[in-house]
């Protein structure tokens, strides 16, 4: 069973795209949402609270866990993958690297933006890892964080939130006009990115906006095409609950009615503790 998490209802959009790809296998999905959003809080804490995550569906009999959540990816990957986890017992991986080896081969005029969270942000992550794979790139990074809580509470189809899209989009592009491809370094954001093309397009802007669920999907395809000795362990459980599933921190009747929404399918979910 693979294991996937996210702060909140994020991870979704990633598990949507590898299940499609990927339907051969079961999934179970955690969502920390009665802690998200994860962006503003420090290093220590997400840290914390990821390693939490990573124990509990290993507990479940997930053996390969992603980490649907850049935020979490950037601040608390490294450090579980070195410190805390037996890989012969359970990989975890990220999404910031797949995502910045699709990005350098599609830009042409080499500006690339990224929106995420401010934990994102701060840990310059992507512009670390873009400018390990092309030191001439420019990239101008656009932290925003009431795109999180927006989404979380349900509130980002409003017109209110046309105003935070229209304004992190405006800091973003005003700081580099050159730029033409747009990371949505979040998880979350797929769920406003017909607000945020609506607003490129109102502004005559052309550019690439890209979305983590394909990429990474294509890339754990990649990976386990590679491993197949995870293949054999993500497919035999040999202990916890098989055929997957949705676990949330947060109220199970509320996440399932929302993530049933985000997923267009009816989902039941299971309300859990992370200590
Ligand atoms: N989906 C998470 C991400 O990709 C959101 C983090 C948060 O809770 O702020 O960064």
């Amino acid at each position: 069973m693979i294991g996937i998490f996210d702060s909140g209802y994020g991870g979704l959009t990633i598990l949507n795209k590898i299940r499609q790809l990927l339907p051969e296998y079961d999934y179970l999905y955690l969502g920390d949402n009665a802690r998200a959003p994860y962006g503003t809080r420090s290093f220590d804490v997400i840290y914390e609270y990821t390693l939490q995550a990573v124990k509990y569906l290993h507990e479940q009999g997930c053996n390969l866990i992603i980490l649907a959540c850049n935020t979490a990816s950037a601040k608390a990957l490294r450090t579980i993958q070195q410190r805390d986890i037996n890989p012969d017992e359970v990989r975890v991986l990220g999404v910031i690297r797949p995502t910045v080896e699709f990005v350098p081969a599609r830009t042409r005029t080499k500006h690339i933006g990224v929106l995420a969270t401010p934990g994102t942000v701060a840990s310059e992550s992507y512009v670390i890892e873009l400018l390990k794979q092309d030191p001439t790139l420019v990239v101008t990074q656009q932290a925003c964080p009431m795109w999180v809580p927006l989404i979380e509470a349900g509130e980002h189809l409003s017109e209110g939130a046309d105003y935070f899209v229209e304004k992190y989009l405006t800091e973003l592009l005003t700081r580099d006009p050159l730029i033409d491809t747009i990371i949505l370094g979040c998880t979350h954001y797929p769920l406003i990115q017909d607000k945020i093309e609506a607003y490129l397009s109102q502004t005559n802007r052309h550019m690439l906006v890209v979305t983590q669920g394909e990429i990474v999907a294509h890339s754990l395809a990649d990976y386990l095409h590679r491993h197949p000795e995870i293949v054999e362990r993500i497919s035999s459980p040999l202990k916890g609950r098989s055929g997957g599933g949705f676990l949330t921190t947060e109220s199970a009747t509320k996440f399932a009615d929302s993530a049933s929404l985000f997923l267009s399918e009816h989902i039941e979910a299971e309300h859990i503790e992370l200590q």
